[in-house]
C-alpha cells in the first residue's frame, strides 16, 4: 500500500515502522492521515511477520498536534455528530500488538496525546512535550486530560493543561510518562526499534497477553473518562473563544478572547 502522510517499512525482521511523513506541517495529525495509521496499524496487526510496531516522526516533530486548520470552522454539531477524533481511539482499543512510540521534537495536543496512547514511549531529552488547547481557546480532546493525569498526577497535569506549558523529554523519563529518554533522536529511534525486535522474539500468543493484561490496569475508567472529555471538547467547537484562538494561529496574530 501507499500512503500520502505516513511511511512504512519494516527495519528489522519482524519490526513494523510507521514514519508520519508531513513534513511541512510539522506532521500535524489530519484526519487523512490518522486514516492512514489507522490502515498501516491494522495491516501490521494482522500480518504473521510482525511482533512489534514502532511510530514515529522526524527530529524536528514527532507531531505538533492534531490540524488547527481543519478544525478552525468546525461547528459544536459537525464535532459531535461526526464524533470527531473518535477513530483515533483504535489505536488503543482494536491494535493487539505492542506499540512503541520514538518521540523527537514536537510532541504538542494530539501529538502528545496520540504519544500518550502508545504501549511505551520512549523519547529524546529534547523532546518537547506540551498539551496547548488552552492557548486555543480549547481542551485535551484524544485522551490527554485522562492519560497525562494517569501519569504524572494531578497537581502536574492540572498546571501543564491549563498554563499550557511545554515540558521536556528529560522531565517526561523523570515523571514515568516516558519509559525511557535518550541523549539523541537517533539514538531514540533506534532504541524503540531494538527494544521492537527484542519483543518480536518472543511468543506472540504471551506478547499479546501481556499487553492485554498490563493496559486492563490502565483501561478502569480511563474510557469513559476519554468518552467524557471528547463531549467537553466537541461542546467548545460551539464557543466563540474556539474560532478566535484556531483562527489567530491559523492568521498568526494575537487572540483576543471573548470569553464566551
Ligand atoms: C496545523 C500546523 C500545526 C498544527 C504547525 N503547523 N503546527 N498546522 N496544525 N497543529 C504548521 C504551521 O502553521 C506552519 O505552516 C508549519 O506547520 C510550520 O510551523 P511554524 O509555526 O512556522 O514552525 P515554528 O515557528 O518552528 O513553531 C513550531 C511550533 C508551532 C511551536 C510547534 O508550529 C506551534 O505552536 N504549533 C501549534 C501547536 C499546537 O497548538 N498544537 C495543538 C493543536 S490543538 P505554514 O503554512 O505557515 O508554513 C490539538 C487538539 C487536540 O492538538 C485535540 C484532539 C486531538
Amino acid at each position: 500500500t501507499t500512503y500520502e502522510h505516513i511511511i512504512v517499512s519494516t527495519p528489522k525482521p519482524g519490526v513494523g515502522l510507521v514514519t508520519f511523513n508531513r513534513p511541512k506541517a510539522l506532521n500535524a495529525l489530519c484526519s487523512p492521515l490518522i486514516v492512514e495509521l489507522n490502515g498501516a496499524l491494522k495491516d501490521l496487526d494482522s500480518s504473521k511477520e510482525i511482533g512489534a510496531i514502532v511510530i514515529t516522526g522526524s527530529e524536528r516533530a514527532f507531531a505538533a498536534g492534531a490540524d488547527i486548520k481543519e478544525m478552525k470552522d468546525l461547528t459544536f454539531s459537525a464535532a459531535y455528530g461526526t464524533d470527531f477524533i473518535e477513530m483515533w481511539s483504535d489505536l488503543t482499543v482494536r491494535v493487539k500488538k505492542p506499540i512503541i512510540a520514538a518521540v523527537n521534537g514536537y510532541a504538542l495536543g494530539g501529538g502528545c496525546e496520540l504519544a500518550m496512547m502508545a504501549d511505551i514511549l520512549y523519547c529524546s531529552t529534547g523532546t518537547t512535550f506540551g498539551q496547548p488547547e488552552i492557548k486555543l481557546g480549547t481542551i485535551p480532546g484524544a485522551g490527554g486530560s485522562q492519560r497525562l493525569t494517569k501519569a504524572i498526577g494531578k497537581s502536574r497535569a492540572m498546571e501543564l493543561i491549563l498554563t499550557g506549558n511545554n515540558f521536556s523529554g528529560k522531565q517526561a523519563a523523570e515523571w514515568g510518562l516516558a519509559a525511557k529518554a535518550f541523549e539523541t533522536p537517533d539514538e531514540c529511534l533506534n532504541g524503540a526499534i531494538s527494544t521492537a525486535e527484542k519483543i518480536a522474539s518472543y511468543s506472540k500468543i504471551a506478547v499479546k497477553a501481556g499487553k492485554e493484561v498490563v493496559n486492563k490496569s490502565q483501561d478502569q475508567g480511563i474510557k469513559e473518562g476519554v468518552d467524557f472529555e471528547r463531549r467537553v471538547f466537541h461542546s467548545l467547537f460551539g464557543s466563540k473563544d474556539q474560532k478566535i484562538g484556531m483562527t489567530a494561529f491559523a492568521t498568526k496574530t494575537k487572540p483576543e478572547w471573548s470569553h464566551e
